[in-house]
């Protein structure tokens, strides 16, 4: 039973990114099904560990240039272990509100202090929460639902493209996931006059993705790095959020960067299963 399931959920995954890519007038060159099957959103549960790699995700705007080297981390977890994506219609069957977090624990099968418990009840209150002022947010329970919240965001006659981080092997070694040192080989390139969406996958048994962009002050950049022994080479998407000044003052990006809450630009990088949508 448990391996049909994941049969015809891989199949799901394939037909709705082939019709996807169609609909969405995707660059074939940015995206790949691959690309998806990384997950590691760690970084959004408030109680986040600090020696968590996937903190290594935060960096300065004054280290967006070329000769600059970072360490990041890449993850990408194993297809067998991701949740299942659901169709619209089967999505719309289950509740997705905080105030049926006891019913959902029961329904999935999750205890409320397991880990998974938490996560559950932190996705729920991420989706859930007010946007802040100047942030359009929402959660998509489904492809077609966040599909369609994207267009109801960026503009339902808008040509969107899909960009998403991408490891390659220019020496055709395994690539090896983790936390590296990479370099800018190339001067990041700004992507003027878009508009754009991040959709991050979060934490839930099923897949759920939290997309949130900012009316303002966000700068998108296309980077092309490599690391120290020139084996492993990112290809994707950074992000400038210029105004940080409504930010929780908790935010881990903060800590990570060692700097004062709200006091500057924070960037990132895209963990490997994150889409980026953006308005050609
Ligand atoms: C990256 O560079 C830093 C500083 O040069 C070094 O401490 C670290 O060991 C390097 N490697 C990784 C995987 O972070």
């Amino acid at each position: 039973m448990a391996s049909t399931l994941r049969l015809s959920n891989s199949f799901i995954i394939l037909l709705l990114f082939s019709l996807w890519v169609v609909e969405a007038h995707t660059s074939r060159k940015l995206i790949s099904i691959k690309e998806q099957q990384g997950q590691d959103l760690n970084h959004f549960l408030k109680d986040g560990d600090f020696d968590d790699p996937s903190l290594y995700v935060y960096f300065r705007l004054n280290d967006l240039k070329l000769g600059t080297r970072l360490r990041i981390y890449f993850y990408k977890n194993d297809l067998q272990k991701l949740p299942p994506l659901l169709t619209r219609q089967q999505a719309d069957r289950i509740p997705f509100t905080k105030s049926k977090l006891n019913f959902l624990l029961d329904h999935f099968s999750i205890s409320k202090d397991s880990p998974q418990g938490k996560a559950v009840k932190a996705t729920l209150g991420h989706c859930g929460a007010k946007e802040i002022e100047g942030e359009h947010k929402f959660c998509g329970t489904s492809l077609e639902s966040m599909v369609d919240l994207v267009k109801k965001t960026l503009g339902s006659n808008v040509d969107l493209k899909v960009m998403t981080s991408k490891i390659m092997a220019p020496t055709r070694d395994p690539i090896s996931y983790g936390l590296y040192n990479y370099t800018f080989v190339e001067a990041p390139k700004e992507l003027v006059g878009i508009k754009m969406l991040g959709c991050h996958r979060m934490p839930y048994p099923y897949a759920v993705y939290y997309c949130h962009g900012h009316k303002g002050g966000s700068r998108l950049f296309e980077v092309n790095m490599v690391t120290d022994d020139g084996k492993q080479r990112v290809l994707g998407p950074a992000i400038c959020h210029m105004d940080t000044s409504m930010w929780d003052v908790d935010h881990v990006a903060f800590k990570v960067l060692k700097m004062e809450p709200r006091s500057g630009p924070v960037c990132h990088f895209f963990p490997l299963d994150n889409i980026v949508w953006v308005t050609k």
